[in-house]
């Protein structure tokens, strides 16, 4: 090897591997509300600069004056100096109006609406019953450009929780995107392979977040050693050939995949319990998660269009000005964010991580 070698080689080995994007947005967020909002806002806040804002409150946010009202408590609970922008959802159930929808939409209090199948997950008893009923609001959301945020999974309880995606694409979401060609149609937290190809088919009009938990776990994760509550989601985690589909489909570059945390904290009284509620709290941990994937991916130079811009673009508005720098530096993850009296264990917590968050640029 000729010293000029040499010196290349040292070169790259001691600078720190980094990669700066332009600030990337979370199009999947439970920020909950009150004590809880203010514990776990900071965290996404220094993340993104911009997220979508689930509606699934107790009462749910369904009429344009709660989602201004909830967007208010939002703003005021951002640590000083945050720029952080919240983009607020209507939560969608039998009673909802054509009228209504457009009303919250032209006002730019929501920018979406939000779907729940009655009873599918946290929160959503107050969701649709019946999806074709919903035809008219799903019809004036496509004539005004709006996006439906969609919850894929099957409600029946005879059918395996595993299955459950695949029965509701099947069953609801393809008549769906047949009925309304021009509506655009996010499926959220996809989790099957077979999810990523009826998007990817219908990539004109359809595009789905993808989790980092369903990029690092798989079903069996759930069960390592013991059951893990903490690792408990809905859609639950599937086989390895879903998780390895994900990540195909994520760090493709394609223009239909966007990240979506569905970051969904619960008291760890309410996870490490006789019935543990569904819900992962990854926003403490999301970019060094996802850009770990993207570099085991041999994808960096993609990470952009998957955080920063592809949801931007699909949703039809501009992608954010400021940039934020990820260095290849170890950092340990904060175990939990405490909230009162109690905690809420954050997803990785504790463990060391390969990647940090490095320098944020307004
Ligand atoms: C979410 C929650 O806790 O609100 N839970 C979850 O497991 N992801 C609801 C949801 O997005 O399904
Ligand atoms: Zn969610």
């Amino acid at each position: 090897m000729s010293t000029d070698t040499l010196f290349a080689a040292e070169t790259a080995a001691s600078a720190p591997v980094e990669i700066t994007i332009r600030r990337p947005d979370d199009w999947h967020v439970h920020l909950r509300d009150g004590a809880m909002l203010r514990a776990v806002l900071p965290f996404t806040a220094n993340q993104f600069k911009r997220a979508i804002i689930m509606p699934n409150l107790v009462p749910p946010v369904t009429s344009v004056e709660a989602a201004a009202s909830y967007r208010e408590r939002i703003l005021s609970a951002l640590p000083e100096g945050s720029d952080f922008e919240p983009m607020m959802t209507c939560y969608l159930t039998d009673h909802t109006t054509p009228d209504e929808i457009e009303r919250g939409y032209r006002e730019g209090v929501w920018r979406a609406a939000k779907l729940y199948p009655a009873g599918a997950t946290t929160n959503s008893h107050a969701g649709v019953t019946d999806i074709a009923a919903l035809a008219p609001v799903l019809e004036r959301m496509e004539r005004i450009g709006m996006a439906v945020l969609v919850h894929g999974e099957a409600t029946d309880p005879e059918i395996d929780i595993f299955d459950r995606e695949a029965a509701f694409m099947e069953a609801s979401l393809l008549p769906m995107l047949r009925r309304h060609e021009g509506l655009r149609v996010v499926v959220e937290h996809a989790t099957t392979a077979e999810t990523i190809d009826i998007v990817r088919a219908h990539a004109s009009h359809a595009a789905c977040t993808i989790t980092p938990h369903h990029l690092v776990i798989n079903r069996t994760t759930i069960f390592q050693g013991g059951l893990r509550p903490h690792l408990y989601c809905l859609p639950v985690a599937k086989r390895e050939r879903h998780r390895q589909a994900l990540r195909k489909a994520a760090t493709s570059g394609e223009g239909c995949f966007m990240l979506g945390t569905d970051t969904a904290p619960h008291r760890r009284g309410a996870k490490q319990a006789e019935c543990c509620s569904a819900g992962i709290f990854g926003g403490a941990t999301a970019l060094q998660t996802y850009v770990q994937v993207f570099d085991e991916e041999g994808a960096l130079d993609r990470f952009e269009a998957f955080a920063s811009l592809n949801g931007a673009r699909f949703h039809g508005i501009p992608v954010n000005e400021g940039t934020i720098t990820l260095v290849k530096k170890p950092s340990t993850a904060l175990a939990a964010v405490s909230v009162e009296e109690e905690d809420v264990v954050v997803f990785r917590g504790g463990e060391p991580l390969p990647w940090s968050i490095g320098e944020i640029r307004p």
